[in-house]
């Protein structure tokens, strides 16, 4: 690589011999919505987008066709530079219909090549494509929570012709998994997934073409507990959406010439109870691989509203949960007689599969969990969740058991746990990692993002970080997967940004943020947990600022991520009953201790504030004033819905949320901002918030920051933000003259830091930073990818990776190097292709950096020595002096 000397003059870019470009001659990643060749999509208007060729600055015109099956659609060329979210028009959706198409573009290079084919198959779209009708268990009384087992449902049928197509379509109340002659059907787990039950429930399509024929053939379905009814969330709820499991599916086969044969769940059904003992995701699934069943009887016909509903029925925006990954131990332990750990080395979301089978009759208990005691054993102790008014304990099960057949390797499908550990007991010989694995499961997100440097520790942590977004994305974004596994808004609102440059979350917050919607408040208030627990038992924890924000911040940073207008244009409503929310909290209501009522100011209500600052202890009290926390978030919120309002055509709405943005920065400001210019109160977090979100007059913004780092120092150099602002901390120091602190932060080892977690064995992000105490003791999650958001700092600072643009169109290469690094490469796949920002410190003293812009795409290159310069699509090589 030729490498130009050093200078001081404004760096020319050099293009065109840094790797190959990207989709040499075609358009290609096609994509309808946010999926790769979905089945079974429910969008009538699906929409598709695809990347542009080699190194093309702008598509010109791009022309869309079918290829093969019954639709015959093509637009011929249409001038236009969409190729992301380009609503398809070849013809009005019909059920099951399956549409294969390709793409090719004009650009400033000329006509491209058609590009791959790709494909989407519409599901069911009208509630009369479904001949099949819910079917519940033969179960005469719903059993005590801890007896209830998964039931087998079962039909057999016969096709008497040969079968060119053949799909199943089902969803349940529970969880779901099915078998053809035995085979088990596709390989998603969990289905059909989580989400706001009464409002939406997932239908999932499977292409069965390959297990059909003609002849005889057995459909069983294996039917648990799950969500549905099993114990959700911290306190442990049960029966959250009903006390019924029930089935609904149906296969359509398709016959040579059209035929088609509907086998659907109905009255003539049989069920029993099978080897899947017990079944509960939280409590952990016990198993008699000896049994089968064998007291078959007709099953009951599902009646009642929830029945009836079919236009809830709808299909999944996100990627499906599976098995993505097996680990293999690191090590095989003897903590005491009888019982033996297995270290899986790894933090993870999921289950164990016992590869070698263990004598017939023999029963294994596994217990789950993330941390050992002193003892060398298996410790879950610190994963017992507390009522918040009552303290009331509930202590986390996470125990499978397995009575052995002799024969057949083992993995439960009907619970998850967290976990790096497991205790086995009962086991009568000594069992080695080749006995066991640890299989990951969670969302099949498409991995985008990756960062490295020449800091081992550095790469561990954002490894780490990494595993804690695995470990909490099992189709709702949770809290953590052992204590409660509870879709917290506020923390995905915080992390959402940081989550995004790692995998394509679009489809997944999609989904996430059509169950905000559907169990909002109708006063705008948004609950803390979505899905929403039915019972109402969170309830008085709804409205807080920070978390019933996720309703607007969300679909802003997936618009800033993914370009997708049409997240902001669906959610508006939403986001705008939200702020109405609040701004109505501020206006009817004053905190008691004030003399004065400021209709801004929003002081009242239950806040959970920053939440979780390093030393601080929390305390859950409607009557405590976070007007400093709900206030700014009001602002915040409400200055993102104006900008929404004009971006999907509300312009005249957008004057009211200017007005109550404003409004509410004015009481923050008078109310929070001392005469000297300090902040009240007097915390890292109150600075870093309004630095980060522009609350201080620009005058204050270098003091303020001054007094940020001044912070830092007094607290021996360590961070003090909780919750809320811990993912700006290092972003505002580096962008207000601290960039070196910022590093110091980043690479301080005692605690609060992030390697001192490392130090503790941390193999994910711990929900407090004494997770692992120096006494060895774990306490609070050690799963909780919150406080992993400071991995943003990395793609946005030390890569220098952001966007300008929404889906980065236009983006910024910014580097900002310190801490001692000497290599660091960040690469993004962005909706519009690869981008990739690589920089090294030469021997000589120079900073070398090669950049990567996609098609379509331009990008600003900020030097660290000052210059900046605009480039285009192609691989750019820049070398100047280091400062
Ligand atoms: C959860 C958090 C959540 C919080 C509310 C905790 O118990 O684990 O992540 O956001 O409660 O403050």
């Amino acid at each position: 690589m030729r490498h130009r000397a050093a200078s001081s003059s404004a760096p020319r870019p050099w293009r065109g011999r840094l790797g190959p470009p990207q989709n040499a001659s075609s358009p290609a990643h096609l994509r309808v919505e946010h999926l790769e060749h979905p089945l079974g999509i429910t969008e009538r208007v699906p929409r598709l987008s695809w990347q542009l060729p080699g190194l093309a600055e702008r598509q010109a015109a791009y022309r869309v066709r079918t290829v093969s099956g019954d639709i015959h659609a093509d637009t011929g060329r249409v001038a236009s530079d969409q190729h992301l979210f380009v609503p398809w028009t070849g013809g009005a959706a019909r059920s099951g219909q399956e549409v294969v198409w390709q793409v090719k573009v004009w650009t400033e290079q000329g006509e491209s090549d058609w590009s791959q084919p790709a494909s989407f198959e519409w599901g069911l779209l009208e509630p009369a494509d479904w001949s099949a009708r819910w079917i519940e268990p033969a179960e005469d009384e719903v059993p005590a929570p801890g007896r209830r087992p998964a039931y087998v449902l079962r039909r057999s049928f016969s096709l008497d012709q040969p079968v060119v197509r053949a799909r199943l379509y089902a969803t349940a109340h529970g969880i779901y998994e099915a078998h053809l002659d035995g085979v088990r059907v596709g390989d998603l787990e969990l289905t059909p997934g989580f989400t706001s039950y009464r409002h939406r429930l997932q239908v999932q399509t499977y292409d069965v073409t390959d297990l059909l024929g003609p002849g005889s053939h057995l459909w069983d379905v294996t039917l648990s507990d799950g969500w549905y009814r099993g114990l959700t969330g911290a306190l442990q709820e049960h029966n959250s959406y009903g006390d019924r499991v029930a089935l609904l599916a149906q296969l359509v086969v398709t016959h040579p010439g059209g035929g088609r044969t509907v086998i659907p769940t109905g009255p003539d059904w049989l069920s029993a109870t099978g080897p899947v003992v017990t079944a509960d995701l939280l409590d952990g699934q016990s198993t008699d691989l000896r049994r089968t069943p064998v007291d078959w009887a007709p099953v009951r016909p599902g009646t009642g509203e929830a029945y009836d509903d079919f236009d809830r029925l709808t299909s999944s925006p996100a990627p499906p949960v599976r098995r993505v990954e097996e680990l293999r131990p690191v090590s095989v332990t003897r903590p005491s007689a009888g019982r033996q750990v297995i270290d899986l080395g790894q933090n993870i979301n999921g289950w164990v599969r016992l590869a070698t089978p263990a004598p017939a009759g023999t029963v294994l208990t596994l217990t789950h969990g993330e941390a050992l005691g002193a003892d060398g054993d298996v410790s879950l102790d610190h994963l017992t969740a507390h009522h918040f008014v009552t303290g009331e304990p509930f202590p986390l099960r996470q125990e499978d058991r397995v009575t052995s057949d002799g024969t057949a390797p083992f993995e439960p499908r009907h619970t998850t746990h967290g976990f790096q550990y497991v205790r086995v007991e009962g086991h009568p010989g000594t069992l080695t990692p080749d006995d066991v694995s640890g299989v990951v499961v969670h969302s099949d997100l498409r991995r985008t993002g990756w960062w490295h440097s020449d800091n081992e520790d550095l790469n561990r942590l954002h490894l780490a970080a990494d595993w804690s977004l695995r470990g909490n994305v099992c189709d709702i974004p949770t809290d953590c997967p052992t204590r409660e596994r509870a879709g917290w808004t506020g923390d995905w609102q915080l992390y959402l940004p940081t989550a995004a440059f790692l995998y394509d979350v679009a489809g997944f917050s999609v989904k996430w943020l059509r169950d905000l919607a559907a169990d909002q408040w109708p006063d705008g208030n948004v609950p803390c947990i979505v899905p929403r627990g039915p019972s109402g038992v969170m309830d008085p924890l709804d409205g807080s600022s920070g978390w019933g924000d996720a309703a607007v911040i969300v679909p802003w940073e997936l618009w800033r991520a993914y370009g997708d207008l049409a997240v902001l244009r669906d959610q508006y409503p939403s986001m705008r009953d939200w702020v109405e929310y609040a701004a109505r909290c501020a206006r009817e209501r004053c905190h008691p201790d004030r003399v004065v009522h400021d209709p801004y100011l929003w002081d009242t209500g239950h806040h959970f504030g920053e939440w979780l600052e390093p030393g601080g202890t929390e305390v859950i009290d409607p009557a405590l004033d976070h007007g400093d926390v709900a206030t700014a978030f009001l602002h915040r919120s409400a200055d993102l819905v104006a900008r929404t309002a004009r971006l999907v055509d509300r312009a005249g709405e957008a004057a009211r949320y200017e007005e109550i943005a404003r409004g509410a920065l004015r009481a923050w400001r008078s109310h929070y901002i001392a005469a000297d210019g300090s902040l009240t109160p007097d915390t890292q977090a109150t600075y870093v918030r309004a630095l980060a979100w522009g609350l201080l007059p620009h005058e204050l913004r270098r003091p303020a920051a001054d007094r940020l780092a001044a912070l830092v120092r007094s607290a021996g150099t360590h961070l003090g933000t909780g919750f809320l602002s811990t993912p700006n901390l290092l972003p505002v120091l580096a962008d207000h003259g601290h960039l070196d602190l910022a590093y110091e932060l980043l690479l301080q080892r005692t605690t609060p830091s992030w390697l001192g977690m490392l130090d503790r064995g941390a193999t994910t992000v711990w929900e407090s930073w004494e997770g692992i105490g120096e006494d060895g003791e774990a306490q609070g999650s050690l799963n909780h990818y919150s406080k992993g958001a400071v991995i943003s700092f990395l793609h946005t600072r030390t890569a220098g990776i952001s966007p300008l643009e929404p889906g980065y169109r236009r983006f910024r290469v910014a580097p900002r190097p310190g801490g001692g690094l000497r290599s660091v490469e960040g690469v993004h796949q962005s909706p519009y292709g690869r981008i990739r920002s690589a920089w090294q410190l030469t021997s000589d003293g120079a900073f070398h950096l090669e950049v990567t812009i996609p098609a379509g795409t331009s990008a600003e290159i900020d030097l660290p020595d000052g210059s900046r310069t605009g480039a285009g699509p192609g691989a750019h090589e820049f070398l100047v002096p280091c400062p």
